[in-house]
């Protein structure tokens, strides 16, 4: 027996089962698991309190959050680039009955599971691409498509095949530039007008060849005319505009005759 003033030997018996609380475990396990772009809250613990937008992304969620039901029972959520789950957690804390969050990067993951594990909620996270969500079999009632259209170099691509996935309500987010004011347009312009290019309402997005913000991921960026355009385009009805980047969308007109929009551009039937 070792005497009394010995501190006890540590073993695998002594680690209390279940998720970690210890605020200590809990801040070396987070540091651990390296640069935090989400800022979860893990029982008081911060894990990005230092971010440069601030309680990001709880900022944005507090607008959000109003558009989207509060008991989500029995509901179906995708959460596309999740990073470290912000999302996801949140709509599983909100009863969801399955959340699935995909992400191509394995710090966000391991974070995402992290959290997951920590606040004891069950969320299935996987690696994978926005440009595979077609694999995925099914419908989601709720589809989050956030903070990753302008790190895409080809947005509408991946845009039309989440289309597929969308059983209620898309929620769509987006860095936006330059005009901020929606305006009508006709249906058609002569070919000989160019004035209407010149109009900064006009739906454009802007296209980052270097780097914006120091990230070399962020290509396109549209202003809101190209946004909403866009998301009417993909066969979306906007229902809601909660706050400057973010709108909830359902799916209306998502298919022609039957078949989605990206199918029949791919086999040049548009
Ligand atoms: C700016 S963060 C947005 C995170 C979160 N959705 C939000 O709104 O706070 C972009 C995320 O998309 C992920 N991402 C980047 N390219 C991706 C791709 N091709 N497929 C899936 N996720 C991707 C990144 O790893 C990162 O976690």
């Amino acid at each position: 027996m070792p005497p009394l003033s010995d501190p006890l030997p540590i073993s695998a018996d002594s680690v209390p089962p279940g998720p970690p609380t210890h605020e200590a475990t809990l801040l070396r396990r987070i540091e651990e698991l390296g640069d935090w772009f989400h800022n979860l809250d893990l029982h008081g613990v911060p894990t990005a309190p230092h971010h440069f937008l601030g309680d990001f992304p709880n900022i944005k969620w507090k607008h959000i959050s109003e558009g989207i039901p509060e008991d989500l029972t029995g509901a179906t959520v995708l959460d596309i680039g999740c990073n470290a789950g912000f999302y996801s957690l949140q709509m599983k804390q909100r009863g969801a009955e399955y959340v699935l969050g995909v992400d191509v990067d394995d710090r966000y993951l391991s974070q995402a599971r992290f959290a997951a594990e920590t606040l004891d909620l069950e969320i299935d996270f996987q690696k994978r691409s926005v440009y595979d969500v077609d694999q995925i079999s099914g419908q989601f009632d709720y589809v989050l498509f956030m903070g990753l259209f302008y790190h895409l170099r080809y947005p509408l691509f991946a845009l039309d095949k989440i289309i597929k996935k969308v059983g209620k309500r898309l929620v769509f987010q987006t860095m936006i530039r330059g005009s901020q004011e929606v305006s009508l347009w006709d249906e058609d312009y002569p070919f000989w007008n160019n004035e209407v290019f010149s109009d900064p309402n006009f739906p454009a997005m802007y296209f980052i060849e270097q780097s914006y913000s120091n990230d070399p991921t962020n290509w396109w960026i549209p202003n809101r005319g190209a946004v909403e355009s866009t998301l009417r385009s993909s066969g979306l009805e906007i229902l809601q505009h909660p706050e400057s980047e973010t709108w909830i969308c359902a799916p209306c007109n998502v298919t022609r005759d039957g078949r989605y929009i990206l199918d029949m551009e791919l086999d040049g039937t548009l």
